[in-house]
């Protein structure tokens, strides 16, 4: 199979491994998918991994996890430095979750790892899959603000509330999650950087109608909410410290 027709999708669960590795494999699913109960002492807002990571990071388009084993290390521009798997979750744990990083041999860290392993266990080695990451929205426009406040007032605010603060369950957790706010991602997260918003809003938001939004319509909304105060990033000035900083990065 090619990198376009790899399917991205959650093995099925007769394919867990036995004994302790399959063990760890589903608590990584779990704490995938409830990052709030799994890892509370590590989570700084109100997100879990899966709220941007769709369905355990089984969803083309949305940043997936499938093949991911196989692709790092990696060098990446914002550290520039080779980073392990490890340092890419706790990247998303420090941002897109405003906490704080995993010891690298933690149960959890370990856990995770493995999932991803499950997750990729049919995929060769370095393949890079069509659906990784988000799929670029093309807009030549410059984004309108205003525009962008009556898209998310018409077919964002009922689930993600009137000021971005998502909605709260009894029990604390959110069944619609924060767009903006303290509960949210800081600045540091790649989800406040206009162009991956607008490109994972214009595929999978509103929930359920992926694909229904204009790409001027997802620009525009994606600015809106990406410019709304949400918490700082302490350690931003180290990022891109050997250049190729993104034009749609926040500071
Ligand atoms: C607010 C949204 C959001 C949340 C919550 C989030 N992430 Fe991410 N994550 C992103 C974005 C955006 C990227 C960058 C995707 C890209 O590079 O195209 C990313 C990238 C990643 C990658 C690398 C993907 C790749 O293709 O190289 C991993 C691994 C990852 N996140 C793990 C996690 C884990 C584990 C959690 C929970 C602890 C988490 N993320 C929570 C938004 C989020
Ligand atoms: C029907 C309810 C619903 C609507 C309407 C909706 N969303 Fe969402 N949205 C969700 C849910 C639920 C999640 C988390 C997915 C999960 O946990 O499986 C989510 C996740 C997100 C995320 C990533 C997580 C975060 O909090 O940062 C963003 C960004 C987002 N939505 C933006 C939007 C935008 C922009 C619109 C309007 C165009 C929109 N959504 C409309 C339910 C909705």
């Amino acid at each position: 199979m090619t990198a376009s027709s790899f399917p991205i999708q959650m093995p099925d669960d007769s394919s867990l491994p036995k004994a302790e590795m399959g063990e760890a494999v589903q608590l990584g699913r779990n704490l995938v998918l409830n990052t709030q109960k799994f890892a509370k002492a590590y989570v700084g807002n109100g997100l879990n991994c899966s709220s941007c990571h769709l369905n355990g990071g089984t969803v083309a388009g949305a940043a997936p996890f499938v093949g991911l084993w196989g692709v790092f290390p990696e060098y990446r521009s914002r550290t520039a430095a080779m980073g392990s798997l490890q340092a890419r979750i706790n990247d998303c744990f420090q941002r897109s979750m405003n906490g704080k990083a995993l010891p690298h041999d933690s149960v959890e860290m370990n856990a995770m790892l493995s999932y991803i392993w499950w997750l990729s266990k049919d995929v060769p080695t370095g393949m890079s899959l069509n659906g990784r990451g988000f799929k670029p929205v093309k807009s030549d426009q410059a984004p309108d603000l205003a525009h962008g406040l009556k898209v998310y007032a018409e077919k964002c605010a009922s689930c993600h509330g009137d000021k971005g603060e998502g909605q709260q369950l009894p029990d604390g957790g959110y069944l619609f999650p924060a767009l903006w706010g303290d509960r949210s991602f800081n600045i540091g997260a790649g989800m406040a950087r206009l162009n991956n918003a607008a490109a994972f809003v214009k595929a999978n938001m509103p929930l359920g109608q992926g694909g229904t939004l204009s790409d001027q319509e997802a620009v525009d909304v994606a600015a809106f909410f990406t410019t709304q105060k949400r918490p700082d990033y302490a350690e931003k000035s180290k990022d891109w410290s050997k250049g190729g900083k993104p034009k749609d990065a926040r500071y």
